[in-house]
């Protein structure tokens, strides 16, 4: 994507969850044109500029957390493929992410790949908007049709990113998908984050942002100690990591992150962002 053009692709064709992909997009953009913003990624302003929809409908979307999650995916995806450079990274329900073009651009040797795997409308989406790779493959289809999973050559190591998945996901499938890539990529690892009970209780029969949109509900979540409990409930996960979030912008903030991620106090209200290590 090197110019915005002139005729800019229809956004009202996402609807449902996939419409969220929207408001996290636009939340990483405002982020992103921000002189101090915490995230670098002029091609998720650029894909904001390509789109043609109301993104005022979300509401309030000048905030960082959306940046702030983005970051955090991304330290740990590079993290696993500075050890395995050759590996390939699955991102579930993507969306608009931009995480490939972002994790390239940091220089980690140009030969991992990316397959991308979310509903027909965001895939199609991203054909006509993002610049192709040939490091990177993209499946039309829900991330519960695991046939996604025979694309993925794992002898160099795997990645999975759920990245704003699970939460809208029935508890036996969100499960059921954790347990099916437990089960076939034994060395790999899968991030994923979820929302506090408390909000995800709140939020089941969807949350509104502002007059005119209402999040979808969200019927799944699990406490840090809940997610803690996967290796010894889920065959295939030798170990469960509880990650801390980055910094973001404002002392205030992150003095409130810092507290909230080390008192067990705010276990229940915090948002839980798991690693998985399978094997
Ligand atoms: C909140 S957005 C997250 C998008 C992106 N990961 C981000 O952080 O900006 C939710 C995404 O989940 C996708 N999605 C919902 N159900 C899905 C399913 N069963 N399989 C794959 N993707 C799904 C939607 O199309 C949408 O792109």
């Amino acid at each position: 994507m090197t110019s915005t053009p002139t005729v800019k692709a229809d956004g009202t064709v996402l609807t449902g969850v996939s419409e969220t992909a929207l408001m996290t997009l636009c939340v990483r953009a405002n982020e992103a044109r921000r002189p101090d913003g915490i995230i670098d990624d002029p091609m998720a302003i650029r894909l904001v500029d390509s789109i043609d929809f109301d993104f005022a409908k979300f509401g309030f979307t000048r905030r960082q957390d959306m940046a702030l999650r983005a970051l955090g995916f991304d330290t740990m995806a590079r993290r696993y493929l500075a050890e395995y450079p050759r590996a390939t990274v699955v991102a579930l329900a993507e969306g608009l992410q931009t995480s490939f073009y972002r994790i390239d651009a940091r220089g980690l040797g140009g030969q991992f790949r990316w397959l991308t795997v979310d509903l027909p409308p965001i895939i199609e989406l991203r054909r006509k908007l993002l610049p192709p790779s040939d490091r990177v493959t993209m499946c039309a289809q829900s991330a519960l049709d695991f046939s996604w999973m025979d694309q993925v050559d794992a002898s160099d190591g795997v990645f999975i990113t759920a990245e704003g998945l699970l939460m809208y996901l029935q508890p036996e499938e969100a499960m059921g998908l954790i347990t099916e890539c437990a089960r076939r990529f034994p060395g790999g690892q899968m991030m994923f984050d979820l929302p506090p009970a408390w909000f995800a209780a709140w939020a089941r029969r969807g949350m509104r942002t502002s007059l005119r949109y209402r999040v979808p509900p969200m019927p799944f979540s699990l406490s840090p100690s809940q997610a803690a409990e996967l290796v010894n409930t889920v065959p295939g996960i030798r170990a469960v990591h509880d990650l801390p979030m980055p910094a973001g912008r404002g002392r205030v903030f992150n003095a409130l992150l810092w507290t909230m991620q080390r008192l067990p106090l705010f276990d229940n209200v915090r948002p839980v962002w798991t690693l998985l290590e399978f094997g």
